[in-house]
C-alpha cells in the first residue's frame, strides 16, 4: 500500500508530520496527505520530538493561527488573490478554494513538484485551478513577471503567505520582494532572535533548527527582532540588484518596507 505513495523528502515530509486532521480538516487536503508517504520525515521528526516532547504543537499553532488570520481576512474583505511563498507540500491552497471557491491562488515553490501538482489537480472542482510557479522568491524581478504571466493582478486585494520560508532567504532579499507587492498583505511567521527567548528555553528552538537545518544541509538560519520587522531598512542594506519592478525610480524600496501594510506578524517565542 505504502508503494503506491508518494515518497516526500525528509523536510517535506517533516512538517506534514507535526500536523493533524485539524490543521487541514478539508476532505481533499484529507484525500491529498494520504497519498503522500512521510516515513522520510520520521528520523528528524523524532530528534525535534526529543529535544521537546510538544515540538508539534508549535507548529500547529503557527499554522492554526496563520489559517485563522488568512480566512477572516478573506471573509472580511474579499481578496480575490492569495500568492503562498514557498508552499512546499502542504495543502493550503486546497483548504483556501473549500472555504473560498473563488479566490486565484497563486502557489510559488522553488522548483516542481509534480507529484503534489498531479494529486491537486485531481481533487479540484470543474472549474478550479492552483497556477503553480516555480521560481526563487528571493528573485524579485522574475518571480514578479511569472506571476503577473499566470494572470497575478497588482491592481486586486492581494493576500500573500510566507510560512515556514523566512529562515531560508537572504533578509535584503526578501525585504525587497515583500516591497514589490504593495497592494497586498503579509501574513508572516519568523523566527525570533536568542535574547527574545526565555534563557531557560532558548535551547529548544536552538537545537530544533538545528536539527533541520543538518538535515537539509542548510548553514544559516535567519531570524528577526522587532526592529528589523517595524522600522524601515536603510538604504545601503537593500540590494539594488535585486530591487523589484515596483520599487524603482521614484519610490525607493527604503521607503516601500513591506511590514507596514503586514497583517500578522508572529514569532514563536517558546516562552
Ligand atoms: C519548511 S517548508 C514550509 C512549507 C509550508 N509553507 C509550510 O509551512 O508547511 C519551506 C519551503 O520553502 C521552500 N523555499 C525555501 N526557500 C525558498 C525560496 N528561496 N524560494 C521559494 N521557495 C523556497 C522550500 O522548498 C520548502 O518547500
Amino acid at each position: 500500500m505504502m508503494a503506491d505513495r508518494y515518497k516526500l523528502s525528509s523536510t517535506s515530509a517533516l512538517v506534514l508530520l507535526w500536523t493533524d486532521e485539524t490543521t487541514y480538516p478539508c476532505e481533499k487536503s484529507r484525500k491529498y496527505l494520504e497519498q503522500l508517504d512521510l516515513s522520510c520525515g520520521r528520523e528528524v521528526f523524532n530528534q525535534c520530538r526529543d529535544i521537546w516532547p510538544d515540538y508539534g504543537e508549535v507548529i500547529r499553532n503557527r499554522k492554526y493561527c496563520i489559517h485563522n488570520v488568512l480566512f477572516n481576512e478573506i471573509k472580511s474583505k474579499p481578496h480575490p488573490q492569495v500568492i503562498i511563498f514557498g508552499a512546499g507540500m502542504c495543502p493550503l491552497s486546497l483548504e483556501i478554494l473549500d472555504r473560498f471557491s473563488d479566490v486565484k491562488i497563486f502557489d510559488v515553490e522553488l522548483c516542481p513538484n509534480p507529484a503534489k501538482e498531479k494529486i491537486m489537480s485531481g481533487l479540484l472542482n470543474p472549474g478550479q485551478c492552483i497556477r503553480y510557479l516555480h521560481e526563487d522568491i528571493a528573485n524579485t524581478e522574475a518571480l514578479y513577471n511569472k506571476l503577473q504571466n499566470a494572470g497575478y493582478n497588482p491592481e486586486m486585494n492581494t493576500i500573500i503567505v510566507l510560512e515556514g520560508v523566512s529562515y531560508y532567504v537572504c533578509k535584503d532579499r526578501l525585504w525587497n520582494t515583500l516591497a514589490a507587492f504593495k497592494k497586498s498583505k503579509i501574513i508572516f511567521e519568523y523566527l525570533v532572535t536568542d535574547e527574545q527567548i526565555d534563557p531557560e528555553r532558548r535551547h529548544i528552538p536552538n537545537a530544533a533548527f538545528k536539527a533541520v537545518a543538518d538535515d537539509c544541509c542548510l548553514k544559516d538560519i535567519k531570524r528577526y527582532n522587532i526592529d528589523e520587522l517595524t522600522q524601515p531598512p536603510t538604504p545601503s542594506t537593500l540590494n539594488p540588484n535585486t530591487a523589484s519592478p515596483c520599487t524603482t525610480s521614484n519610490t525607493p524600496a527604503s521607503a516601500t518596507i513591506p511590514f507596514s501594510q503586514s497583517l500578522t506578524v508572529g514569532g514563536l517565542r517558546y516562552a
